[in-house]
């Protein structure tokens, strides 16, 4: 894992804990402030200018109700054309850090090196030269959901040939743009889109394939992004010295009843079956967890399979995979009670093998405008120094936090920031005392955005947009104003109230 120099932990000092009030604490110098957004999500654009289709230009055009309102990411936010609009908000928020992907069939239209769109290219220089010109630090998401179909035709996440397809990729965009671009993540969630994408089939590219898709496609999304550390760190890193790693979502995981054995291991499971599934290999031993291995081979047994539905690596793969992160990306969005579970579904899936159900405490508030994100500020802290003791003490960016609100969303959005609050209050705990090596956070999301399936049903942004109006106007939430409050203070002081 290569280091960061500019990183001043050694430096920070202790609160005394009794008294020590989170909102009257400063954030570590050059602590990174952000928000976050993905090509499909704002861009529109989907097929100007030489752009090819990507596997959400498919999933959206083919309809069936898969989306809300069968909505589709064809104009989006517009950023494509309005990308001037973005860089105000950024202004006005202040922000130190911008976290954006790079559409990969914009800038390849069918995936491959054969054939660059050169218009593709200029836009993200435009983007990424207006951002250093104003002293903003470009985060950079080279694949974030959305494969050029073309690939996808050839088998996708499930071929093994994508992982050279990824690797050419993501050289071309180290070559291109790497001597700007510092921060580089490789793949967004790759549980997220094996999941969903080739097991449930509810995103695209809407593959149903239980208890075998998500395995093979997160199998083949490691290898690739390896792939491409290893030759950002052979050709690339001595000259540009820039880091990357991967973004990996995870929930943290309570058992359901603290005093049963039985929920206690379930919620280990659960951790197991999401966050270390990527990070044990890519940080710790080139291989999947053993408590993974273990369940899916003795399910799959007792299914008849004649070997286990879990991909193994080789030992040479495992070498490959080994310590490819320079730094642990985590997107955090809520917190599960877990209970123990055997036998859940006939059909084989990640959750059965998994024998653990998650529940959520009703007592816990949830985002209006996402049901499944329940609201566990206290949730980010435990996951934190999970990751700090699991993992080596890496240093940490939160790459993604956000809460939804759904559409009509008041701009007085004064309750999603008392969600923010209490989060950022538990950063501060994370890092004052449990010493967790945090070094940025990054809101999900900077604008109001085509949310997958919910569409633009589902606000996350920290500006509304206005999808009515042709001209896409983007008016900040109350949360925006406070979140410049507290990137201006580097702290969260007293609210403006
Ligand atoms: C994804 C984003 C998404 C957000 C909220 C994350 O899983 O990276 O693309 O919009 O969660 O659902």
């Amino acid at each position: 894992m290569a280091s960061d120099p500019s990183v001043t932990f050694t430096n920070l000092s202790s609160p005394a804990v009794c008294n020590w009030n989170p909102e009257d604490a400063s954030f570590p110098e050059e602590f990174a402030w952000g928000a976050a957004t993905a090509a499909y999500q704002i861009e529109g654009g989907w097929d100007a200018d030489g752009k090819g289709p990507s596997i959400w230009d498919t999933f959206t055009h083919q309809g069936g109700d898969r989306v809300f309102k069968n909505q589709t990411g064809d104009v989006a936010c517009g950023s494509y054309t309005l990308w001037e609009e973005d860089l105000k908000c950024i202004k006005q928020l202040g922000l130190t850090h911008y976290r954006f992907s790079l559409s990969w069939s914009r800038l390849l239209p069918d995936g491959t090196t054969g054939f660059i769109n050169q218009k593709g290219v200029d836009y993200y220089n435009k983007v990424i030269d207006s951002l250093l010109a104003n002293g903003v630090t470009p985060m950079v998401t080279l694949h974030h959901f959305d494969l050029p179909q073309n690939l996808e035709d050839q088998g996708g996440w499930r071929s093994e040939t994508i992982v050279k397809a990824f690797d050419s990729y993501a050289q071309f965009c180290f070559r291109t743009f790497g001597s700007k671009v510092k921060l580089w993540i490789t793949i967004n969630e790759p549980y997220v889109a094996a999941e969903l994408g080739y097991e449930k089939g509810l995103m695209a590219p809407g593959v149903t394939e239980p208890g075998t898709g998500a395995y093979l496609a997160a199998h083949n999304m490691i290898k690739a992004h390896a792939a491409a550390w290893h030759s950002y760190d052979k050709i690339f890193r001595k000259t540009q010295g820039g880091l990357v790693s991967i973004a990996l979502n995870s929930d943290w995981a309570e058992p359901f009843n603290p005093n049963s054995l039985a929920d206690q291991e379930a919620a280990k499971r659960h951790m197991a079956f999401c966050l270390d599934w990527f990070a044990t290999p890519i940080f710790l031993d080139g291989d999947y967890p053993a408590i993974m291995k273990s369940k899916i081979s003795a399910v799959s047994k007792r299914q008849g399979c004649p070997s286990s539905r879990l991909p193994e690596f080789t030992e040479k793969e495992k070498m490959m995979i080994k310590g490819t992160a320079d730094f642990f990306s985590l997107n955090y969005y809520t917190t599960r009670k877990i209970r123990h579970q055997e036998h859940m579904h006939n059909q084989p899936s990640v959750s059965a093998d998994k024998e653990a159900e998650q529940v959520t405490d009703p007592s816990w508030p949830v985002a209006t405008g996402s049901s499944w994100l329940a609201v566990v500020p206290w949730g980010l802290r435990l996951l934190l120094k999970y990751i700090k003791d699991t993992y080596n003490h890496p240093i940490i960016y939160i790459t993604e936090n956000g809460f939804s609100q759904s559409d009509p969303a008041p701009l007085d959005d004064t309750q999603r920031w008392e969600y923010f609050r209490l989060t950022l209050q538990e950063i501060l705990k994370a890092i004052y005392i449990d010493r967790v090596m945090l070094k940025g956070y990054f809101i999900w999301s900077l604008l109001d955005n085509f949310e997958w399936t919910c569409g633009y049903s589902s606000r996350f942004g920290l500006f509304h947009v206005d999808f009515e109006s042709s001209a896409l106007p983007r008016i900040p939430y109350k949360s925006a104003i406070e979140y410049a409050r507290v990137i201006s203070n580097n702290g969260l002081m007293k609210s403006c109230g």
